[in-house]
């Protein structure tokens, strides 16, 4: 079958391979611990799921308008506000199928065949394919573990050249949970300012998920630069909304205009009782949000404890999101590593781990090269206690196997 050339520029998500592989294992009635999916284990908060329900029995099922609802916009309006004290009109708003859709239309409508699009390097999955399928080329900054998984604005700097169209943020981040304070936000800001045609797209998805730090919006700490930031976010991971497919974007007038036509021509607006869903969402109790940060911060630490002595890993402290995610470059010096390297068939040092681990202790985790950095896996820590430690010591026990 022959199909488009443009399919050729881009992958099979890795992470979705991974959960094939685990739910195969599972349907065979093996007892997998998973560590791959990227979403709150929690269920929707019931005022959000009321306040849908309410919109279907009362009609509200209907197309609405392709960049949303008036009220939601309104209430995004109002979170803007309130939360990163940015003033948007509501045509700066635009509401979308998720952030990730958010994301999509936004490459979409900036980038031509060839530009520049500069990001720190882990940095999320699907952000490559996408500046791909737009015809962008991505040029990354790699970050280590040592350096908190951030770039400094030095380095930021020797990697943006005039014609860089577009810089991708994300703080916290997925998949190391590294989050930029606000003195390194506004240091940052400093050098895009000096790039007066670079776009800059602030990914906001893990906002309100921080362990004792502050996050500043990068449109917040530049008034200059609030000009040609758009704020991407979504209701996917602070609200426990993955399945609603709810994201929006706020930026310039003319950007947000252009993404609301390109969606026009594709998804249209967003399903009309979920646009009702984030309403509840984004104007209630946001004590909903706290509650589930506390619980995923216990978790950040009891995650972050079980690893932090394993011979072979590096570890960061995450900051935020729900994510770790180890430097296992020492691993290749352990004497089992050949033979393990053999058993999976692999041949980079995350996915060799990966494969390793799920075959052999059934526990599922991402290898880092499905995020720009080879030797590395990401765990996601947004499931139970119990599955943590249960996940966590068969990984030690994996690893302490390698050393014997
Ligand atoms: C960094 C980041 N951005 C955007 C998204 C998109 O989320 P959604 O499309 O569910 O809003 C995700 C989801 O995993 C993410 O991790």
């Amino acid at each position: 079958m022959q199909l488009a050339r443009r399919l050729d520029l881009i992958e099979p998500s890795p992470t979705l391979a991974i959960s094939t592989r685990a739910n195969e294992l599972k349907a065979e009635g093996k007892d997998i611990v998973g560590f791959g999916a990227g979403e709150p284990d929690f269920d929707t908060p019931d005022p959000i799921k009321e306040a849908a329900i309410a919109a279907l029995k009362s009609g509200f099922t209907k197309y609405t308008a392709v960049s949303g609802i008036p009220d939601l916009k309104q209430a995004i309006v109002a979170k803007l506000k309130r939360d990163n004290a940015l003033d948007y009109k509501a045509n700066q708003i635009i509401v979308g199928t998720g952030g990730k859709q958010v994301l999509y239309n936004f490459f979409m409508a900036v980038l031509n065949d060839g530009d520049e699009v500069v990001c720190p390097a882990p940095y999320w999955v699907s952000y490559k394919d996408i500046v791909r399928l737009a015809g962008g080329t991505m040029k990354l900054i790699h970050t280590s573990v040592e350096s908190g998984f951030k770039a400094t604005a030095q380095e930021i700097a020797k990697h943006i050249t005039p014609t860089t169209r577009v810089f991708i943020l994300n703080s916290p981040s997925n998949p190391t949970g590294a989050a930029y304070t606000p003195d390194e936000i506004r240091a940052i800001a400093a050098v895009f300012e000096k790039f007066p045609n670079l776009l800059i797209v602030t990914d906001d998805i893990y906002e309100k998920l921080s362990y004792g730090i502050e996050i500043l919006n990068i449109a917040t700490a530049s008034a200059k630069l609030a000009a040609r930031t758009v704020v991407v976010n979504g209701l996917s991971k602070a609200y426990a909304m993955t399945g609603w497919r709810l994201g929006y974007a706020a930026g310039p007038k003319e950007i947000i205009a252009a993404m609301d036509m390109l969606q026009g021509q594709s998804t249209s607006n967003a399903t009309s009782f979920s646009q009702k869903g984030a309403v509840a969402a984004l104007n209630g109790d946001q004590q909903v949000v706290e509650q589930m940060r506390v619980v995923f911060e216990k978790r950040r630490d009891l995650a972050y404890s079980l690893l932090a002595d394993i011979k072979g890993f590096k570890l960061f402290k995450p900051q935020g999101a729900f994510y770790l995610f180890p430097d296992i470059a020492g691993l290749k010096a352990a004497p089992g590593w050949a033979d393990l390297a053999k058993r999976t068939g692999e041949s980079d040092t995350g996915k060799i781990f990966s494969a390793g681990l799920l075959n052999e202790k059934l526990v599922a985790v991402v290898p880092g090269s499905a995020f720009g950095y080879e030797n590395g896996f990401r765990i996601s820590y947004a499931t139970s206690e119990a599955q943590i430690e249960k996940g966590l010591a068969r990984i030690r026990e994996f690893v302490g196997a390698l050393w014997l």
